[in-house]
């Protein structure tokens, strides 16, 4: 259903309720997602990113509501990604005069996606378009979160649509952020920010302290996934600089897999030697927990503690994923140490050491192995394990 925004801009965008899975299979949405596209009507008629190709239709039929689209003049294309820009086609079907305006590198992608001639303007941070009682203004955004990201602002209105920057995969009856519950959109935006923009933190702050120091008056922040941000926008920029400072809480996550459960003893071992000095942690067994949902605890927590038995040489591969994103996420001011059983040739707990060197996370110990499964002298030396990253954690 469109929704009026404010007079004459709309939301013409739609909710995806059955997404369950986002990038392929890369990113879990367990409260689905919606693709916001906006219409802004002035002398101009403008159209700000359009929506995944399956819900081109749905696209098309709202923006009948409010005009016809073949009455489209611009067409701002903020980020070339395919849930935002794989309805274009369809729209230029129907205005194939309309201008596509995009920054360089969205050209490229653009261009690369889709081949086709349209009629391009390539815009930079401070550029205007005059579209009648109003102008657009654009901020350029790259890496937010990709080289082609820009934001567009509308004078007068004072609105910042601000592509995937401040979403959250959040399917909702409503449109706005005063109209949910507050408890399911913040988990929604962090897990959104600690999977997505986590690798990018200090461009986030910085083009954040870049558009304040702009001046412009934001009354609204319009991502493209999830709610708009009307009711004190600023919450949402205030709580991205909070995250984008990667302070993690004083806290730990436990996260291993098992073959035949000597593992899992060692790691409730260690969370007790966590407990006993008053650290919060939880513990993930990641053969049945949803990575996303890991990261997003990840993030959080100061002290990550990852346990493998050996298994071919090596770690179990259920254990890969979560490690490729440890180093790809780039966490910073975080703790790390290993821990795993062993029967024949024990290389788990040192291949997780040299991973988290990698992801420059710094090990507190050597690490923890057990041969067989483990005794009792084993468990003890896990709660002193724990203990010994509680203490490090707390003199953080
Ligand atoms: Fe929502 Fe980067 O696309």
């Amino acid at each position: 259903m469109v929704t009026e925004i404010t007079k004459g801009v709309y939301w013409v965008g739609v909710v995806d309720w059955a997404l369950r899975k986002f990038h392929g299979q890369e990113l879990s949405t367990h409260r689905g997602s919606s693709y916001n596209a906006y219409l802004i009507t002035d002398k101009k008629t403008v159209l700000i990113d359009t929506v995944w190709k399956p819900f081109q239709d749905q696209l098309i039929a709202n923006i009948r509501e409010v005009i016809d689209p073949k009455n489209i003049d611009i067409v701002v294309a903020n980020h070339a990604e395919i849930d935002h820009s794989s309805s274009l086609p369809a729209i230029m079907q129907y205005a194939p005069n309309a201008k596509v305006v995009v920054s360089q590198r969205g050209r490229e992608s653009i261009e690369g996606h889709f081949h086709q001639p349209w009629g391009f303007e390539v815009v930079k941070t401070g550029d205007k378009i005059n579209i009648g009682s109003s102008d657009l203004i654009f901020v350029e955004a790259p890496m937010l979160h990709w080289p082609d990201t820009m934001f567009t602002y509308l004078t007068g209105k004072n609105l910042l649509m601000t592509n995937d920057a401040f979403g959250q995969h959040y399917a909702t009856a409503f449109r706005f952020n005063d109209q949910v519950n507050q408890e399911e959109l913040y988990e929604e935006a962090l897990k959104y920010y600690a999977n997505i923009l986590t690798p990018f933190s200090s461009m986030v702050l910085k083009k954040i302290e870049e558009i304040l120091s702009m001046n412009l008056r934001v009354d609204i922040i319009m991502p493209s996934h999830g709610v708009i941000w009307r009711t004190d926008p600023l919450q949402i920029v205030a709580k991205y600089q909070d995250w984008a400072s990667q302070k993690p809480y004083k806290s730990a996550v436990i996260i291993y897999d098992t073959m035949w459960e000597g593992t899992r003893l060692m790691a409730e071992a260690i969370g007790e030697g966590l407990a006993a000095e008053n650290v919060q942690y939880k513990i993930f067994n990641v053969g049945v927990s949803d990575r996303n949902d890991i990261v997003a605890e990840v993030f959080q927590a100061k002290a990550i503690i990852l346990g493998s038995p050996t298994f071919n040489q090596g770690i179990l591969p259920t254990m890969s994923p979560i490690l490729e994103d440890l180093r790809g996420l780039k966490f910073q001011n975080k703790i790390g140490a290993a821990f795993g059983c062993y029967g024949w040739s024990g290389e788990s707990v040192k291949i997780i050491n040299d991973h988290l060197n990698i992801c420059k996370i710094e090990s507190v110990t050597q690490g923890i192995r057990a041969k067989w499964q483990p005794k009792l002298d084993d468990l003890n030396k896990c709660r002193e394990l724990g203990q010994k990253i509680a203490n490090a954690v707390l003199s953080s």
